[in-house]
């Protein structure tokens, strides 16, 4: 049960914060003040997808890994902490900051300083969370191999 709910989770938050991510950037650069407004409200109310799915595949993880020492299993160990206090500590007030900003019509400069913060705070969750993935499937492979063997 947990080895097969890990990596939905980990997948589908990997992918929220991918959608959450462009999305953010496509309409900062391209959209209206009023689609700005209407991304942000949506990438709140994807947060009840977004922090149920890390708090499961952090869960999860942990309790499949908890007694492994191969390298892989402590590197995905070491970077789970980053990305929950990545995300619970900018992310998500972020994306609840700006939404009532931009909903508010108020667009000035710390709405921007924000932004860039939350766009490089999302990066860096992208790029722990893809290793993580990468980790996962290396380790799930080697066992597979393993027993072929
Ligand atoms: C954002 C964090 C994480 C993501 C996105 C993630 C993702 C994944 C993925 C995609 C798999 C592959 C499953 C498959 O191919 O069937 C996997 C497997 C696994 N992950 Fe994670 N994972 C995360 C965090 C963790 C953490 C913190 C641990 C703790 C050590 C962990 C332990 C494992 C274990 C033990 C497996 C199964 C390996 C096996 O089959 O033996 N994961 N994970």
């Amino acid at each position: 049960m947990l080895r097969a709910i890990h990596p939905i989770a980990g997948v589908v938050g990997f992918l929220t914060i991918l959608v959450f991510w462009t999305s953010t950037l496509y309409s900062e650069l391209f959209a209206t003040h009023a689609t700005v407004a209407a991304v942000k409200s949506t990438i709140v109310s994807g947060l009840f997808v977004l922090v149920p799915a890390m708090v499961i595949v952090g869960a999860s993880g942990m309790a499949l890994g908890r007694r492994r020492k191969d390298a892989p299993a402590l590197a995905k160990k070491k970077r789970m902490p980053f990305i929950a206090i990545n995300g619970l500590l900018i992310l998500v007030p972020a994306a609840i900051y700006l939404s009532s900003k931009a909903n508010s019509g108020d667009f000035d400069a710390s709405f921007y300083v924000v932004q860039v913060f939350e766009l490089l705070a999302g990066a860096t969750n992208l790029t722990l969370m893809g290793l993580s993935i990468r980790d996962g499937r290396a380790m799930t492979a080697r066992k597979r191999n393993a027993r072929k063997k």
